[in-house]
C-alpha cells in the first residue's frame, strides 16, 4: 500500500516508518478516503459508540482482573475488597457492569438501525453475519462474566442456563457436566468461565469487530434511503457524488455521540449504577450459596426477551426441549434475514404498510417479551383480570405465547410480506432531511 501514495507525512521519523509500514495507505482508506453517504442520521452514531465501549471494557476489564480472584472461596470477597479498599475500584467495577448494559442498549440499536434500513441485504450479507456473530460472543461473554463476581444470582442464573443444555435429548446430560466440569457449578466453572471472560472471548471478539469493519469498507455503508451511493461516481474524480470522506467529517460528528452518550454514561455509574436492580441485581450483593434457591432467578434483562420465549414454548412429554429449539432458532433467525427480505427497495422509509406493521409488530413483541422475561412467574400472574377462565399465572404464558408467535412472523412471513408490499421508488440521490 505504501508504495502507491506519496507519504502523507513530513517528520523524517513518521516518514520512516511509513516507507516500511502502510501507514499513509491506511489512513486513506480508511479514513481520509473511505467515502460515506452523507445523509447519516441519529442512528448511525451506534457503530462507533459499539468501538468506544469495546474498548471501555477492556481497559476497566483488565484493571479489574488486577485485583479480581477466580477461585469460589474468595470471588466474592475480591470484588468487595475491589468496590471498598482499591483506590477507585468503585469506579472501575461500576464502569465495567455499567459499560455491558450500555453494550447492549448500543448494539440493539445499532441492530435495529440495520433492520429498518436493510443494511443486511446485498451486498451487505457477510457484514451482517459477522455483526451477527459479534452479538452471539456478546451474549457468552456477558454470560461467562456473570458468574465472577459469585452472588447468588451469578451462582443460579448460571446453573439454570446450563441446565437448559440438558434439555437437549440423549446429550444434554453429559453436555452440562462437560461445561460445568463438575456436577455443580463449582470452582472448576469459575476458573474456565474466568478464562472464556478475560482472553477466549475477547480475542475472538476483536478479531470480528476488524473483520465487520474491513467487510464494511469493501462494500461501502448504507444510508437511511437504502440506495447504493457507489452507483453515482463522479466521472472524473471516481468519488460518489454522494459520498464524504469519513475523516474529518464523520469523525467530528461522531465526537458529538460520544460526548451524549459519556454524559448519560457517567451519571448511571455515579447515580444509579445497579439502575433499580436492572444493571445489577440486588441478590448479587449476597455471596453465592449452592444451598439456597432465590425465590426468583432472572437474567439480566438483555437476555429476557429469549428467557421468556423459553418460558412460553410448553414442555414436551416433561420435556424442556422445544422451549431450548424455540429460543434458540429465536436468535439464530436473524443470520437468514438477508434471504428473508425479497422487498423491491431496503429502506423502511420507502416501504409500505404491511412491511411497517410487521416491523411495528416484531419491535413490541421484541420489548414486552424482554419485559415480561425480568417479571417473575408470580407478577406474570397480576396482568389484569382478563380470561378469569385460566389460571392468573397462566395468562402471562399466554400472553407471552402470542408474542412468540407475533416475533416468528415477522421472520416466516417476510418472504410474502416483502414482496406484496406496497413500496414507494426510490429517489435517485440521497436525501436530506
Ligand atoms: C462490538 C460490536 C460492534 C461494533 C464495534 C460495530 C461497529 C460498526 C461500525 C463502526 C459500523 C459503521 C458505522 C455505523 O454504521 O454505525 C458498523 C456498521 C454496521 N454494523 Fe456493526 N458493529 C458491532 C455489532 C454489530 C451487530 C451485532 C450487527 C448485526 C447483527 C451489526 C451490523 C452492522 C451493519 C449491517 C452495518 C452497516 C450499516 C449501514 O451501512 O447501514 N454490527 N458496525
Amino acid at each position: 500500500m505504501a508504495s502507491n501514495h506519496a507519504s502523507m507525512f513530513t517528520n523524517p521519523v513518521l516518514k520512516w516508518v511509513d516507507e516500511r509500514f502502510p501507514m499513509t495507505g491506511m489512513i486513506k482508506e480508511h479514513l481520509t478516503e473511505y467515502y460515506a453517504p452523507k445523509n447519516f442520521n441519529f442512528w448511525y452514531y451506534f457503530g462507533s459508540l459499539a468501538l468506544l465501549v469495546l474498548v471501555l471494557q477492556i481497559v476497566t476489564g483488565i484493571f479489574l482482573t488486577m485485583n479480581y480472584k477466580p477461585d469460589a472461596a474468595y470471588a466474592f470477597g475480591s470484588v468487595e475488597y475491589i468496590m471498598r479498599d482499591v483506590d477507585y475500584g468503585w469506579l472501575i467495577r461500576y464502569m465495567h457492569s455499567t459499560g455491558a448494559s450500555a453494550f447492549f442498549i448500543v448494539v440493539y440499536l445499532h441492530m435495529c438501525r440495520g433492520l429498518m434500513y436493510g443494511s443486511y441485504r446485498k451486498p451487505r450479507e457477510l457484514l451482517w453475519i459477522f455483526g451477527m456473530l459479534i452479538y452471539l460472543c456478546l451474549m457468552a461473554e456477558a454470560f461467562f462474566g456473570y458468574l465472577l463476581p459469585w452472588g447468588q444470582m451469578s451462582f443460579w442464573g448460571a446453573q439454570v442456563i446450563v441446565n437448559i443444555f440438558s434439555a437437549i435429548p440423549f446429550v444434554g446430560p453429559d453436555l452440562a457436566v462437560w461445561i460445568r466440569g463438575d456436577y455443580s457449578i463449582g470452582d472448576a466453572t469459575l476458573n474456565r468461565f474466568f478464562a472464556f471472560h478475560v482472553i477466549a472471548l475477547p480475542l475472538v471478539l476483536i478479531g470480528l469487530v476488524a473483520a465487520h469493519i474491513l467487510a464494511l469498507h469493501e462494500v461501502g455503508s448504507n444510508n437511511p434511503d437504502g440506495i447504493e451511493i457507489k452507483k453515482n461516481k463522479d466521472p472524473k474524480t471516481g468519488i460518489p457524488l454522494d459520498g464524504i470522506a469519513f475523516h474529518p467529517y464523520y469523525t467530528v460528528k461522531d465526537i458529538v455521540g460520544v460526548v451524549v452518550f459519556l454524559m448519560i454514561f457517567t451519571i448511571i455509574v455515579f447515580f444509579l449504577p445497579d439502575m433499580g436492580g436492572y444493571f445489577l441485581e440486588a441478590n448479587n450483593f449476597i455471596p453465592a450459596d449452592p444451598l439456597k434457591t432465590p425465590e426468583h432467578i432472572a437474567p439480566v434483562w438483555y437476555f429476557t426477551p429469549y428467557y421468556s420465549i423459553l418460558r412460553a414454548i410448553p414442555p414436551l412429554f416433561g420435556s424442556q426441549f422445544p422451549g431450548v429449539i424455540g429460543m434458540g432458532m429465536a436468535t439464530m433467525i436473524f443470520f437468514a434475514l438477508p434471504w428473508l427480505d425479497r422487498g423491491a427497495v431496503k429502506s423502511i422509509r420507502y416501504r409500505g404498510t404491511l412491511y411497517k406493521s410487521f416491523f411495528a409488530m416484531f419491535i413490541v413483541c421484541f420489548i414486552v417479551l424482554g419485559y415480561l422475561g425480568v417479571k417473575p412467574t408470580s407478577v406474570w400472574g397480576q396482568l389484569g383480570d382478563w380470561a378469569t377462565f385460566v389460571d392468573t399465572k397462566e395468562r402471562a404464558t399466554w400472553v407471552a405465547r402470542f408474542l412468540t408467535i407475533g416475533y416468528f412472523a415477522f421472520f416466516f412471513l417476510m418472504p410474502w410480506y416483502t414482496k406484496a408490499d406496497k413500496t414507494k421508488p426510490e429517489p435517485a440521490r440521497v436525501t436530506m432531511h
